[in-house]
């Protein structure tokens, strides 16, 4: 089966299961919920929940802090598509099964993609519970989720990367947090394969190559968007001071607490912002 046929038949199942084109209209916005900022699903209304394992494809998560379901519904009105909890290169899975999350939103119809995560301060002016727009990543995981076979209707065998974080998005999300009185710092995400978090020397290293935050996501799902002509927009929530940088180990504990407490100006900031990404798309290629 080729890959545009396993996209067709989940997208058939999500359509089936939620008859969510009555309910609630095609979602123009995707939404990856990272670790810990699952309450940002707590705004949908008029929501229908889909457990991961009920779609064809999606594997089940099993990371605390990533629920593992597919949330239709609207947020301010507008229908949204929210993927609480994704796949993680770490836990063993192939790029192929991290994607087809993303590769699924497309194929609902969505023309944006507003990516969270958890992330390390490399920048040593960030402070823990810190909102970081990204600005621009550096793929450190070493793989491409778009290595292999090429599909023409997916998109270029070569996708441009200049501007792989939309610029306009990025002034929607400062504006929003100015008005809202919140501050937002930007910056540059590098994502690294994981499990293991970083130690001072790497953290080193990723601070010389110019980065600002360090996760073990996004970077894929990033990818893929952006083949798909999908617009992006992520923001990291920095949950800790990247190793080194901090003097206490860290734990993943720490990490869902904090940006639990973060999702709350996370979650303004996305809701103040999403009537503009609404109605703003990327230029077709
Ligand atoms: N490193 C990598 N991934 C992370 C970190 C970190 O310090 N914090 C949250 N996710």
């Amino acid at each position: 089966m080729t890959l545009i046929q396993k996209i067709h038949k989940a997208v058939e199942k999500i359509k089936k299961q939620t008859s969510y084109e009555l309910k609630i209209g095609e979602p123009k916005i995707g939404l990856v919920l990272g670790s810990g900022l699952g309450p940002i699903a707590e705004q949908v209304t008029d929501a229908i929940t889909l457990e991961y394992t009920k779609i064809p494809y999606f594997c089940a998560t099993q990371i605390t802090g990533h629920a593992g379901q597919l949330i239709l519904g609207k947020i301010r009105g507008i229908p949204v598509v929210l993927l609480k909890g994704r796949f993680h290169l770490y836990e063993g899975h192939s790029m192929e099964t991290v994607v087809f999350p993303t590769q699924t939103l497309w194929g609902l119809g969505i023309h944006t993609l507003i990516l969270t995560n958890a992330a390390g301060a490399v920048n040593t002016r960030f402070r823990p519970g810190d909102l970081m727009m990204i600005e621009d990543h550096l793929n450190l995981m070493g793989d491409n989720p778009l290595r292999g076979a090429h599909l023409a209707e997916m998109g270029p065998r070569f996708p441009d990367l200049s501007e792989a974080y939309s610029k306009t998005c990025l002034e929607f999300f400062r504006s929003a947090a100015q008005k809202l009185n919140l501050s937002l710092q930007q910056g540059v995400y590098a994502g690294l394969l994981g499990p293991t978090y970083e130690t001072p020397a790497e953290v080193r290293m990723l601070r010389t190559l110019g980065a600002d935050a360090v996760g073990m996501s996004t970077v894929p799902e990033t990818l893929v968007a952006n083949q798909l002509g999908i617009q992006v927009a992520g923001i990291s929530c920095i949950t800790n001071l990247a190793a080194g940088v901090s003097s206490h180990p860290l734990n993943h504990q720490d990490v869902i607490e904090v940006s639990k407490i973060a999702s709350h100006r996370m979650i303004q900031i996305i809701t103040h912002t999403l009537p503009q990404l609404a109605s703003h798309r990327k230029e077709s290629i």
